[in-house]
């Protein structure tokens, strides 16, 4: 065990977020859960601490609004609550802000991540897992998945800014031999997450019958993992995870971007009762992202064989639960979202 899942103290970076509160709600439904749960959340625009209001008078959990790249802070919190662990989530993830903004990826991402690992370096017993994406990997072909030996090959700041995270958690790991241990998830949905992704926007574009945007052909291929699955495994590896690992943790289906749109509204369509071919007449073809990885997938078979661990959510049901729970969830509206990623493409965005 890398960490004591009983009752361990862990701290949880960036844990108002999607990825974080999921893995937050997941860990506190577990009634043989008797340790603490510490959120550090810094509370960025794509952060929302109604991610967390189901939770927040748990007695195992706390939130501290800050960010992880104050060494104080980080003591400050260790004297208080002696961590046991870290689970890293804390990072910016949108590929369309990387390409217009890129420093505070760097920021964040790399520099961020440094911090909490020299934390780690002064403090050895704490166990460090850092969350990263396959995205550092690059893009597939037709052809091939991603294994945990793949060459990286980011092609995002984003993702060159996850890439160079994760190397430093592996040289941390070898040259001060701490406790590691690192995943690459495919992409991640479900509910809570910032419209700013593709499913979420397309959901809320639905629902305020706005155009559904998509870049290029729509023949991109992701890899799509329901976001309480990505929590399980996380929470497998500090269960069965080995020190200095790396561990892929694929979902359970495979389409491109326009087979997936199709999937969402003919789903919605059915949930609503709206029209299908009107929701479909919306769809707009946008000038394609720079640099757009065309396919992502991963080889599960490590975690699977090591950990036990496979995602349990179909598509099926991961979009029904995701849609359903945007219908009755609709506070994080898309606002002028299309209009900003339109004018992005046109090079007018801030
Ligand atoms: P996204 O959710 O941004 O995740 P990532 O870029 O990390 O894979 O995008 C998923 C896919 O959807 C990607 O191929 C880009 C595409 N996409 C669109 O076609 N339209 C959109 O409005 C957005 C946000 C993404």
């Amino acid at each position: 065990m890398l960490v004591d899942i009983e009752k361990g103290h862990l701290l949880v970076t960036g844990g108002a977020g999607f990825m974080g509160s999921a893995f937050i709600r997941f860990v506190l439904q577990k009634t043989n859960f008797s340790g603490l749960l510490i959120n550090l959340d810094l509370l960025t625009y794509a952060e929302n601490i109604e991610n967390l209001s189901s939770v927040q008078n748990d007695p195992r959990y706390r939130f501290v609004k800050g960010n992880i790249n104050e060494k104080e802070l980080l003591e400050q919190i260790h004297k208080e609550f002696h961590l046991d662990g870290i689970i890293h989530f804390a990072a910016e993830t949108h590929v369309d802000r990387s390409i217009k903004n890129p420093e505070i990826f760097i920021h964040t991402n790399i520099l961020g991540t440094y911090q909490l690992l020299e934390f780690v370096r002064a403090h050895p017993s704490i166990h460090f897992h850092h969350i990263s994406t396959d995205e550092v990997y690059g893009s597939l072909k037709e052809e091939g998945v991603f294994t945990e030996k793949s060459p990286y090959a980011p092609n995002s700041p984003y993702s060159a800014s996850k890439a160079a995270s994760d190397h430093l958690v592996r040289s941390f790991g070898e040259t001060y031999d701490l406790s590691t241990t690192l995943s690459h998830a495919s992409n991640n949905y479900g509910p809570y997450q910032f419209p700013e992704k593709f499913i979420p926007l397309m959901i809320l574009s639905c629902m305020e019958e706005k155009s559904l945007p998509i870049y290029g052909t729509g023949k991109n291929i992701r890899n799509w993992l329901y976001v309480e699955d990505h929590a399980e495994a996380i929470w497998n590896i500090l269960e069965r995870g080995k020190k200095k690992e790396v561990y892929n943790i694929g979902g359970t289906s495979e389409l491109s971007n326009l087979d997936l749109l199709h999937s969402i509204i003919s789903f919605y369509a059915k949930i609503t009762g709206k029209n299908q071919e009107e929701l479909a007449s919306r769809i707009t073809y946008l000038p394609d992202r720079p640099g757009h990885d065309f396919r992502y997938a991963i080889d599960g078979s490590k975690i699977s064989h090591e950990i036990g661990w496979k995602a349990k959510h179909s598509l099926l049901e991961g979009l029904s639960k995701t849609i359903e729970w945007y219908l009755i969830h609709p506070y994080k509206k898309t606002g002028d979202y299309v209009k900003w990623i339109e004018l992005q493409y046109a090079g007018e965005a801030t």
